[in-house]
C-alpha cells in the first residue's frame, strides 16, 4: 500500500495546498496531510486550528487522515510506514528549496521518495503569507483562494468592519 505524507505548515491551508492534497488522493493509496507543529515560526493558527481547517475541508475524502508532526519528517513517515513525500511547486523559485529538502531527506532516508507536482497555474502565486496579507485588510479578496471555513475566521480574527 502506498502511503503518501503532504507536509506543511498550512497556516491556513489555501485551495492550492488543497488541489494537491486532492490529485495525491488520486495517485496514492492513502494520504496523510502532516501539520508541522513549529511553534518557533510564530504561526497565526495553532496547529489544532490548522488541523480543523483540514479536517473540514477534506472529510468527503475516505483516504485522507490530517495529523500533526515534531521533529524531522523522515523520523515521522518512519513511524507511519509512510514511503512518499508528496510536494507541489508553484514557480522556480521553490525549486532550489525543495531541491535541498528532498536531498537531505533522501541522505537521512533513502528509501523514502519525494514526489513533485506542479500547482495548477491558477493557484502559482498563492501562499498563506499572501492570503494572510491580503486578508488583514480585505478577507473577501481572498474568497477564491481560500475555503469558506478559513475565510470566516480570517474576517473574524481581523474583525473587518465595512464602513
Ligand atoms: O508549508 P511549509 O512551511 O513550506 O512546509 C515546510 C515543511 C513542513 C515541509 C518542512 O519545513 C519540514 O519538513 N519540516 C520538518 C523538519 C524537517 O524534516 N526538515 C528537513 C530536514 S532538515
Amino acid at each position: 500500500m502506498s502511503i503518501a505524507v503532504v507536509p506543511g505548515s498550512f497556516d491556513p491551508v489555501t485551495y492550492g495546498h488543497l488541489d494537491i492534497i486532492v490529485r495525491a488522493t488520486k495517485a496514492f493509496d492513502f494520504v496523510i496531510v502532516a501539520v508541522l507543529n513549529n511553534r518557533a515560526k510564530n504561526p497565526m493558527f495553532t496547529v489544532e486550528e490548522r488541523m480543523k481547517f483540514l479536517q473540514e475541508t477534506t472529510a468527503s475524502y475516505s483516504n485522507v487522515q490530517v495529523d500533526s508532526f515534531d521533529g524531522l519528517l523522515v523520523d515521522y513517515m518512519k513511524q507511519k510506514n509512510a514511503n512518499v513525500i508528496v510536494k507541489g511547486l508553484r514557480a522556480i523559485s521553490d525549486f532550489e528549496y525543495e531541491l535541498q529538502m528532498a536531498a537531505i531527506n533522501r541522505k537521512l532516508a533513502p528509501t523514502i521518495e519525494t514526489f513533485f507536482m506542479m500547482t495548477n497555474h491558477q493557484f502559482s502565486f498563492l501562499s498563506s503569507s499572501i492570503v494572510k496579507e491580503v486578508a488583514r485588510y480585505n478577507p473577501d479578496e481572498v474568497s477564491d483562494l481560500v475555503p469558506p471555513n478559513v475565510l470566516k475566521e480570517l474576517k473574524e480574527r481581523f474583525n473587518v468592519k465595512k464602513p
